[in-house]
């Protein structure tokens, strides 16, 4: 069931999209070489909990932190780890869900450390243009497919591969609600899109095959071929006129108003 929010609901994600925002915008100094990402998380959770906030990722189906921290050929769901040291040339993804008065926004980012290769940054370049152009899709009265489908002809036009296994979300109280907003479909399918509907925008793609596999921990997803990947995320509302996007930061919104 597709929860629609009213104008209250919506301010109040938006609350909560400018303290994921906000996780961005304090942890860009962090992103060097040396730099564990266990350390990324524990400033994120610091930033969420001193705001009021909750990391409703923390203890989701037993997952072990309040942010997932996703180094090259880890796609999603890396776990934080002292182990695992940020090098120059790595592409990083941290993935943010905060709680804040009952309501959720979630969104991610990839940070490049220090200089990294052409083909990494032109892959990071390729996931953050697929969300804007597909939320061009996002307006009343299209379908979830319009989004997906621009998504995937995007990314596969560009030469690289969305993940099939994972997909973006419908989101409010809860983390995860409907509808399932995929990175592939076809145009003029599934649910129609309605003023007040939250979701979680999020290109998933991959430099090589589009197959992926989940680590041992249960958590970390990998691409099967070892090639780098990208994950690039807003929480979007359906408004009169298109969409809002409501976690960007504010040096985004300079560049996106
Ligand atoms: N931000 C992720 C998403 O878009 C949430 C995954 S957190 C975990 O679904 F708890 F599932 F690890
Ligand atoms: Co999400």
């Amino acid at each position: 069931m597709i929860i629609v929010k009213s104008p209250r609901e919506i301010a109040l994600m938006k609350e909560a999209g400018q303290l994921v925002a906000k996780v961005f915008e304090t942890v860009e100094p962090l992103m060097k070489p040396g730099v564990s990402t266990y350390e990324i998380n524990k400033v994120a959770e610091k930033v969420i909990f001193e705001a009021g906030g909750s990391c409703p990722c923390k203890g989701y189906y037993g997952y072990p932190a309040g942010t997932c921290v996703s180094v090259n050929d880890t796609l999603i769901h890396g776990i934080p780890s002292e182990k695992i040291i940020l090098r120059e040339g790595d592409i990083v993804s941290l993935d943010v869900v905060a709680g804040l008065k009952g309501y959720c926004a979630d969104a991610t980012r990839t940070f490049l450390i220090g200089t990294v290769k052409e083909e990494a940054e032109r892959l990071v370049k390729v996931c953050r243009e697929a969300f804007f152009i597909a939320i061009k899709q996002a307006k009343v009265g299209n379908r979830v497919g319009d989004i997906s489908a621009a998504i995937q002809q995007y990314v596969e036009s560009s030469g690289y591969n969305v993940a099939r296994d994972f997909a973006g979300h419908g989101i409010g109280k809860n983390m995860h609600e409907d509808p399932s907003v995929p990175n592939y479909g076809t145009p003029g399918t599934g649910p129609l899109l309605q003023e007040g509907m939250a979701l979680a925008v999020e290109p998933m793609i991959l430099e090589g095959k589009k197959e992926t596999k989940v680590l041992g921990d249960g958590w970390t997803v990998k691409s099967k071929d070892g090639k780098l990947t990208c994950h690039y995320e807003n929480t979007i509302i359906i408004t009169e006129e298109g969409c809002e996007i409501i976690t960007l930061t504010e040096g985004e919104k300079k560049l996106h108003v």
